[in-house]
């Protein structure tokens, strides 16, 4: 029997609670959310084993070479590029180069691509470049523009690729050539689909859609370890992620890729813009992967200069130093901003640095901005952080233990941030099971929405390619083409679109082990969602009894996610094999009973008249 009093508000539930976080992992930007099509396209991957993913191209009787060439490139920040020989070509029988993606290239019909790339070459007569994009077997073009003549000096090419009325596939690739003899060095080559939003340097429209659907109220940025970086040297350095593509450097991220920086701090608070989130900022606080770490003092003030810097850049107006540079970028207004994490996962740093390091950005950062609640990576013992930010990657069975975790939990202590749970059954994506134990695990944070914040699921993106992976048990995965989510992606999306405002005083009893609910209700939308959770092979009656309400509209809204096995799960071929399904049903006056189906996770929507 499920008891409900909305005559009791217990508290109410925080606005921020359901949020996003994923870092350059998986492929979760390059080759995933940013919408680039070229990879390596700074040409930053090369070694002994050749240059990844450009091959060179010799067609008809052409002949040519092609290499790294660490002399020359377009910018201080890049200063390398391919080198192609042409030893011989004509107009017919071009040669080149070409890119094979991110495990090929998606196109569509009647599409437009926008391109660019920087080159330069030996002699004002080498004439222009062809680019096109070709079918992979077929070697077909399927869209084609020629740039201008290059010059002796670097410099930009755009152009436009039109497709007509082209098979929609991915397996394509993006060709460079020229048709006269000589040499040319090329760079930073890029080529984009329609985007979200139409926004350039964008993002791809599906998985944003897919993040819209999950009704999100904040995005954790930038990571993560991919903050921390596994050096110092490779943290996320933000200066470093703004302006012109070619001012970028990129970097490693620790996840065993180049980054290519192409989503930089500017990307990722347009990402917010578009979902109409906020950013929650992380910014790097001293200490690396393998275990590098800065003393508190006068080594780290540089360090929480740039934290300064950062959030002036994020939040500042016009008038602020960085503030001006944001705007110079394209963006005047500021950004809003709440919450500031220091650091990440700093429990890892043994040498015992972080109480200190935490102190000095909170002293610097509330000195300047008093309003920002600024979270801990780990608890403190000399002084109580505005927030702390808990992590837990489980099994479905430890969650079923532990729904009731924050319940008992000092209400006069740190606000909650779970800035990375998950439950980690399923691969790449995760499964029915796992999508259970993430269910039983919201419903204690909706009950404990008072001291929980904010929430965020970790890492939400995975591309599905043969070594796209880095981490198993992801919510959402793609290829070049599709996406699909996980029955937990599911599961987020339907808690988080039925979150009411308020948590009302309620009761389960006479359940079984691994049944689980949460009831919130909004006064002003005359809604009250319960959630149910049967984490069980046998269905689950359930006996409804509500008080405070006078009167009930005569039908409910039940969403009900649900398999025959733990194991089911979506993937990118089935996208849709365990996907939440609506239904009608009937309110009578008095008790509702209902019976909650084997692995199941429902949700029924009253309205209050
Ligand atoms: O989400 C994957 C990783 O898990 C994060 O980068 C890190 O913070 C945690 O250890």
């Amino acid at each position: 029997t499920l008891n409900i009093d909305l005559s009791k508000p217990l508290h109410p539930v925080s606005p921020t609670l359901y949020g996003l976080m994923t870092e350059e992992i998986n492929y979760s930007y390059d080759g995933g959310l940013y919408a680039e099509m070229v990879r390596n396209r700074a040409v930053r991957q090369h070694g002994w084993e050749g240059l990844a993913n450009w091959r060179l191209v010799e067609l008809g009787h052409s002949a040519a070479s092609l290499a790294f060439d660490p002399t020359t490139g377009p910018s201080d920040a890049l200063q390398s590029s391919l080198k192609l020989e042409v030893k011989q070509a004509d107009p017919a029988n071009q040669a080149g180069l070409l890119n094979n993606g991110w495990w090929g290239m998606a196109v569509r019909a009647n599409t437009e691509y926008k391109g660019s790339f920087y080159a330069k070459a030996d002699s004002n007569d080498l004439g222009p470049v062809s680019v096109s994009l070709v079918g992979d077997n077929s070697g077909d073009q399927l869209a084609a523009a020629t740039s201008a003549p290059l010059t002796t000096e670097w410099k930009r090419y755009d152009f436009t690729l039109k497709t007509g009325n082209v098979a929609t596939s991915a397996e394509n690739h993006l060709r460079l050539s020229v048709g006269h003899q000589g040499t040319l060095w090329i760079d930073l080559v890029s080529l984009f689909p329609p985007t979200y939003h139409d926004r350039a340097n964008g993002n791809r429209p599906d998985l944003m859609e897919k993040m819209a659907a999950m009704k999100p109220a904040f995005l954790r940025l930038p990571g993560g370890n991919y903050l921390e970086g596994d050096d110092i040297q490779d943290r996320y350095d933000w200066k470093k992620t703004i302006g012109p593509l070619v001012d970028r450097p990129t970097h490693p991220s620790p996840w065993n890729y180049q980054s290519s920086d192409g989503m930089g701090l500017l990307e990722f608070l347009e990402w917010c813009e578009d979902l109409k989130i906020q950013p929650v900022l992380a910014v790097y606080a001293g200490y690396s992967l393998r275990g590098a770490h800065i003393e508190p003092g006068p080594y780290l003030e540089p360090f929480v200069d740039d934290a300064l810097d950062e959030i002036e850049f994020v939040s500042g107006d016009t008038s602020t130093k960085w503030g001006a540079v944001r705007a110079k970028l394209g963006h005047p207004a500021p950004f809003p901003l709440t919450y500031v994490e220091i650091g990440n996962e700093d429990n890892f740093d043994r040498s015992g640095s972080y109480e200190g390091r935490y102190a000095q950005f909170y002293k610097a950062i509330k000195a300047k901005y008093p309003s920002l609640q600024l979270i801990a990576t780990m608890p403190l013992k000399r002084m109580k952080p505005d927030v702390i930010d808990d992590h837990y990657y489980k099994q479905a069975t430890d969650f079923f233990k532990m729904t009731d975790h924050y319940d008992t939990i000092d209400r006069n202590g740190p606000k909650i941030f779970v800035g990375e749970w998950a439950t980690r059954e399923g691969a790449p994506a995760t499964n029915l099971g796992a999508a259970l134990g993430d269910a039983a695990w919201m419903t204690g944070m909706e009950r404990n929405s008072d001291l929980i914040v904010l929430a965020s699921y970790a890492p939400l993106f995975v591309n599905v390619n043969p070594g796209g992976m880095q981490w198993e048990s992801d919510l959402i995965g793609y290829d070049a083409l599709t996406s699909y989510g996980s029955p937990g992606y599911y599961a987020q999306a339907m808690f988080a679109n039925h979150l009411g405002t308020s948590v009302p005083a309620s009761s389960l009893t006479g359940a079984p082990d691994r049944v689980f609910y949460s009831v919130t209700n909004d006064p002003a939308k005359h809604t009250v969602d319960i959630k149910l959770v049967n984490a069980n092979s046998v269905p689950q009656p359930v006996e409804i009894h509500l008080d405070g309400e006078s009167k009930l509209a005569k039908s409910a809204i039940l969403i009900s996610l649900e398999g025959h096995t733990t194991a089911e799960t979506n993937t990118i071929d089935h996208p849709t094999r365990i996907v939440p399904k609506m239904t009608e049903i009937k309110v009578p006056t008095g008790n509702l009973t209902h019976v909650v189906p084997p692995y199941s996770i429902q949700i029924i929507e009253l309205k209050t008249e």
